[in-house]
């Protein structure tokens, strides 16, 4: 697979950890050994995710917070993530490079949302929970009041969402992991089908216009992605999975209020930018 980025130590030095980690996670950083950790930060680049280590927050939080230095500076800025789940990588990176920033995460699974909001109670951040589908987005936030909108890793839970409502399968009130095994074979029968397409497209392209018009003129939607072995093992359907943001980013000729932009250090194959231009 492509990397998703150049390997560099720095990202994980030790004044990395200690401005993104918090103690517990510091310690535990500090208990692997040097070798260990490039090796860790080496396979977690070239590789379908298969470990989970303190290694990863700390990757994923920096390139989270250098992507809003490099655009906001230090400004608290309005960010607001799609699909989070319980993944805390943003609301951690921004409460550490941009504090009293508002983070506003638009989220559906009633587990994930309880157990997200318990990772980030004493983060420096305004935080607020739209417990609903991000396509309600426009009855919760007002036009052109947002700086910067994220999907970390969470455009295939969006696409794979849609296929359950689809199929009636409730991805709200249930367990997401036990779901998976069923959410992916979905995928993969629809690809198979050659049906994935002309399913999941309309939708999930009417719900980036409606977020859109949440975005301030020149605001940014930042979306990355990786792949995970598990998803793979369960049958993901890999050239799906591999190639999501480039899939996407053809989708996204036909969103005419934005442009997409390309920033330095984000590998093309695993980030897209798009920013909103009227
Ligand atoms: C596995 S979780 C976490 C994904 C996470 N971003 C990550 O790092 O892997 C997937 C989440 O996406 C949410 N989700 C999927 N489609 C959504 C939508 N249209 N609106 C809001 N949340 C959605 C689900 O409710 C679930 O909480």
């Amino acid at each position: 697979m492509i990397p998703i980025d150049v390997f560099k130590e720095d990202i994980i030095s030790r004044e990395n950890a200690r401005l993104f980690l918090s103690l517990e996670e510091y310690k535990r950083f500090e208990d692997i050994d040097n070798i260990d950790k490039l090796n860790l930060l080496k396979r977690l680049l070239e590789n379908p995710i298969e470990e989970f280590t303190e290694i990863n927050d700390l990757y994923f939080r920096t390139k989270w917070a250098e992507l809003v230095n490099s655009i906001y500076n230090k400004k608290a800025i309005t960010m607001l993530e799609v699909a989070s789940g319980d993944a805390d990588m943003i609301p951690q990176a921004l409460a550490r490079s941009n504090p009293n920033s508002t983070y506003i995460t638009a989220n559906m699974n009633k587990i994930l949302n309880e157990s997200l909001l318990k990772k980030t109670t004493n983060l420096d951040l305004n935080i607020k929970l739209i417990d609903d589908d991000a396509s309600m987005i426009n009855n919760y936030i007002k036009s052109n009041s947002i700086d910067m909108i994220a999907f970390q890793h969470g455009v295939n839970d969006v696409l794979q969402a849609i296929l359950c409502e689809q199929n009636g399968i409730d991805t709200v009130n249930t367990d997401w992991m036990e779901c998976l095994p069923k959410m992916i074979d979905l995928v993969r029968t629809e690809v198979e089908n050659y049906t994935f397409e002309a399913n999941v497209k309309p939708i999930f392209l009417n719900l980036v216009k409606d977020l859109v018009v949440t975005l301030k003129r020149d605001g940014v939607i930042a979306i990355n992605h990786y792949m995970f072995k598990y998803d793979l093992d369960l049958g993901y359907p890999k050239e799906l999975f591999e190639n999501l943001i480039p899939i996407i980013r053809n989708w996204f000729k036909e969103i005419e209020m934005c442009e997409e932009i390309f920033y330095n250090g984000f590998n093309e194959q695993w980030w897209i930018f798009l920013k909103k231009i009227v």
